[in-house]
């Protein structure tokens, strides 16, 4: 019989659950929705971490998914092992307290055996140390008692993912591939099973028990209703039933194999088996999260992404692959996905033009930072040490982009370990220190010097030839600038963008055959462009012609910050009125920043309707038109000039249809729409009577709003569990149940919808925020309330008042103090106490950090008596510095001296004790 296919297998287990009542759900983003403590989606119950918890109402109780996984912690082993991916999909099936153990064990054998095909016979099963019921479920089963292995918390106890939420005790399914596949002991010492570390056992079912919520300090809480959560890897069930020997030769992943094998002209082989493996990993790893919006970036998820393709060019250097080679097998992966995955086919294009300039950007420096790792390692082994220095690894990282993990791999080849610690100080120190060296660059480089001016080509290219006028060393001018100086070049042509109008300074490389500076900055002095940076590999003279190349996805992010700004400008002159003139402005290209004059705080109206504005300007798509105008024509244009900037001869006038027209030298988009969308994120004000706006263009307001949701998303999910596990159902009408949009519904939005979709999530976020305020608060009045009602008819508060009886000839007093307890709580508290008999005085205090009260009441009986508890709370709270008083049987009052509640309620005691017993009339 033909072995089952990926998509078959697939199909079985999904249509297995669906038949067992279990509703598909599809799979959920790479990037978790309401998650920040989680990098990726790690397994198929991270879409459900709230549904165990019981933080939501549940739309179902039974469900089953094929999730797409990324995990990046054994990515050292990733192409090396014939079982780890990076990125997997994941089967599973779900139960939100519904069925348990018993049918949980029944699904796994049945579908296992009965439907995908495994032979009952060769499979074992694990369970945890002491869940003798999961053992007995097993026997009952059918596998025999030396077929199950029972194994601690590092094997079998699962979760949670992230640093909290649902976990318990799990049980795992195994399939044993023969003694031919296990250690060379194993055959012999007949004690190989599940756990060991040989090839023999193979896992490829694990159910999880949740009992328990694991809170952030690492507490575990029994769940109110237990859970099943079941992850079966496609890929390893793949592996087994189809009888190869990796997962990477299972039907799908050798495709890719074969795409690359193709590419590369070179055929898979057990040689080479790492390299095609890694790449093979990796090109999925990198499509699916990029596809779910996960760019590769400096920090964070998006760096993850750019280890991964740092990592893949490297092992594609094995296979020849000099120039970038995934982004040319986009289509081509997609291909196989895309009936699965709609979603990855509609971004084709920008998925490869993603990978492609990440690929482009680590080319540049790889193969030199493959030299210099071959000569870091020589001398550390000539120094007669076995440990890689944290310090060279931070100069492969900071220089050539080697990640510390790629470091340490390639050094542990030859046998050197690696100064984790060392590295991480090194970080450290750069990060202090780089917040202080940009003061550098301002010096004045210039000055005396025969100045030959710079022609600036970076409107139009953004790769141009130049010729090194002048270089410097340690703020001096040099002719050569060699290998590993850091210095600065001047050219009389360049790409380059010069710091200027709020724009930061492009970075890049210039280079000139095999030698190389990487320019990490640029600034602009008497008329000439200087490149900050440091020499990589070779060395430069004055005179030499370079190729300059900006780095293209940094700039694109400027220019839609640029352009952006100018239309906020323009929003602001229109909607608040002309007096706005520009006070400040920062172009980064991670937001825009802009300082303006405006005498008041904007309302969150005003604040609405500019953004509105802007978004409508970048949906009519204006051409944005540029003109080298001499300053008096340009000034006819009505052109916006910022105050206080000093403008040549000739000015360069930059608009945007009627929306916005500058005298700017910056750099731009060609048409408003390809800024896509424009946020505000903060409105606040920069001191001197100006406002200040920060805002995000393009990918990043995708970016902010998915961090936005994912936070708001935690918060009510958090709300609902306290108000769950305080108040009960009675709580219920507090739970918030808004639809929280994740991360690929505000991409997919967006995308679709572009600006207008940008007011939509503005809108929803700030309601979803209102409300968690509103039903915070409400909780918080309904938890006190709650508390109260507890207090006020708590039996053992009530007996131990009484216990405190002072019996005199006309009735008992009882007195008793507390803490934080407010007056009506020791009204309700006396009532109670009076129901249970007459002729009754109570005097009852209580303090918190702040003041002291004093409530007094008694049977009505007592007033005849000449008791007054009017007079007595009087007295008492002038012991407490303050004041009170009310009738004859109620009154209340309170002071500030809180040290002088004690004596205050004994001299209340002491004073009805002599009117009670007729000492005192
Ligand atoms: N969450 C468990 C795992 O990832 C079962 O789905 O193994």
């Amino acid at each position: 019989m033909k072995p089952k296919s990926i998509s078959e297998i697939r199909e079985i287990f999904l249509n297995y659950f669906k038949d067992k009542s279990h509703s598909f759900v599809p799979s959920s983003s790479l990037l978790p929705a309401g998650d920040p403590t989680l990098l990726f989606t790690t397994a198929g119950m991270v879409q459900f971490k709230p549904f165990f918890t019981g933080a939501v109402e549940l739309p179902y109780t039974r469900a089953t998914s094929c999730q797409k996984c990324l995990r990046t912690n054994d990515l050292e082993i990733v192409g090396r092992s014939e079982r780890h991916c990076t990125f997997f999909e994941m089967l599973g099936n779900f139960s939100f307290g519904d069925y348990f153990k018993e049918e949980a064990i029944e699904y796994a054998l049945d579908c296992s055996v009965n439907h995908l095909g495994f032979d009952k016979e060769k499979i074992w099963v694990t369970v945890y140390t002491d869940d003798d019921e999961a053992e007995k479920i097993w026997l009952d089963k059918g596998i025999p008692k030396e077929r199950i292995t029972r194994l601690g918390k590092k094997d079998n106890f699962w979760g949670p993912a992230g640093d909290s939420g649902a976990c318990g005790p799990c049980s795992e399914l195994y399939l044993d591939r023969g003694v031919e596949k296990g250690g060379p002991d194993c055959a012999t010492s007949g004690t190989c099973k599940p756990g060991c570390d040989c090839d023999r056992f193979l896992e490829f079912w694990n159910i999880v028990f949740n009992q328990f919520n694991q809170d952030t300090e690492g507490n575990l809480h029994p769940l109110k209703q237990t859970g099943i959560d079941t992850g079966s890897g496609l890929e390893r069930v793949g592996l087994l039933l189809q009888g190869v020997d990796s997962v990477y030769d299972t039907d799908e992943l050798r495709k890719i194999i074969s795409f690359f094998e193709e590419l590369s002209g070179i055929q898979y082989s057990s040689e080479n088996n790492v390299a095609f493996r890694v790449v093979t990993d990796h090109i999925r790893s990198v499509l699916f999260s990029i596809g779910d919006g996960i760019y590769p970036d400096r920090t964070g998820r998006g760096y993850v992404i750019r280890r991964l393709i740092r990592r893949a060019s490297l092992f594609g250097r094995k296979l020849n692959f000099r120039e970038p080679f995934l982004y040319k097998l986009v289509d081509k992966v997609i291909g196989i996905y895309q009936v699965r995955y709609p979603e990855l086919a509609k971004n084709s294009a920008s998925l490869k033009k993603t990978i492609l300039a990440e690929e482009e950007l680590f080319l540049k420096t790889l193969e030199l930072g493959l030299e210099k790792i071959e000569v870091l390692v020589q001398k550390t082994k000539a120094s007669g040490k076995n440990i890689f220095s944290g310090a060279d690894a931070f100069l492969l990282y900071g220089t050539y982009g080697f990640p510390a993990e790629m470091t340490e791999e390639i050094v542990a080849e030859h046998d050197l370990s690696f100064d984790k610690k060392g590295f991480q100080e090194e970080l450290e120190n750069d990060r202090q220190f780089s917040r202080e060296s940009w003061k550098v660059h301002k010096v004045s480089l210039m000055t005396g010097l025969d100045v030959e001016k710079t022609e600036f080509l970076g409107y139009s290219s953004i790769f141009e030839k130049g010729n090194i006028t002048h270089l410097f060393y340690d703020n001096k001018p040099t002719s050569v600038l060699k290998e590993g100086q850091k210095g600065a070049v001047a050219l009389n042509k360049t790409p380059f963008y010069p710091e200027g109008g709020g724009q930061v300074g492009d970075t890049g490389f210039l280079r000139f055959g095999k030698n190389v500076f990487k320019v990490l900055d640029t600034q602009k002095e008497n008329d000439v462009i200087i490149h900050f940076g440091e020499v990589l590999n070779g060395e430069f003279s004055t005179g030499q012609e370079l190729e300059a190349e900006v780095e293209p996805l940094r700039r694109e992010r400027l220019r839609f910050h640029h352009s952006g700004t100018h239309l906020l400008n323009g929003a602001l002159r229109n909607l608040l009125g002309d007096h706005v003139l520009q006070k400040g402005s920062v172009v980064s290209p991670e937001y825009l920043r802009f300082d303006f004059s405006h005498p008041s705080a904007l309302t969150h109206e005003e604040i609405r309707k500019i953004e509105s504005w802007v978004n409508e300007s970048i949906r009519k798509d204006f051409a944005v038109e540029t003109k080298e105008l001499a300053i008096d024509e340009a000034k006819k244009t009505g052109a916006v000039a910022t105050f206080g900037e000093k403008y040549g001869d000739k000015v360069r006038v930059v608009q945007m249809g009627d929306a916005s027209v500058e005298f700017c030298g910056g750099t731009h988009v060609t048409h408003t729409g390809e800024i896509g969308y424009f946020f505000i994120k903060k409105e606040s004000s920069p001191g001197a009577g100006n406002r200040r706006i920060e805002g995000v263009c393009g990918p990043a307001v995708i970016e902010t709003f998915q961090n936005r949701f994912a936070e708001l998303t935690e918060a009510v999910q958090n709300l609902n569990l306290k108000i769950k596990s305080e108040l009960g159902d009675e709580g219920k009408n507090l739970w918030i149940t808004s639809e929280i949009p994740g991360p690929t519904e505000i991409r997919e939005k967006l995308e679709k919808e572009g600006a207008s979709a940008v007011t939509f999530f503005r809108d929803l976020s700030e309601t979803i925020a209102l409300k968690i305020e509103e039903n915070t608060s409400l909780f918080l009045k309904a938890k006190k309330s709650f508390e109260s009602r507890d207090f006020e008819n708590n039996s053992s508060v009530i007996e131990s008042v009484f216990a405190s009886a002072i019996q005199t000839s006309a009735g008992k007093i009882l007195s008793a103090t507390f803490e934080d307890k407010d007056p009506s709580s020791l009204k309700g508290l006396s009532d109670n106490l009076k129901v249970r008999e007459k002729n009754l005085l109570v005097i009852l205090g209580s303090k918190s950090s702040e003041s002291a009260s004093v409530v007094i009441t008694c049977s009505p009986e007592l007033t005849s008596k000449g008791i007054h508890c009017g007079n007595l709370v009087k007295a008492a709270c002038t012991t407490l510095g303050g004041k009170g008083g009310g009738k004859p049987d109620m009154a209340q009052g309170g002071g500030k001296e809180i040290q002088n509640l004690d004596s205050a309620i004994i001299s209340a005691v002491n004073e009805a004790k002599q009117i009670l017993s007729g000492e005192r009339v």
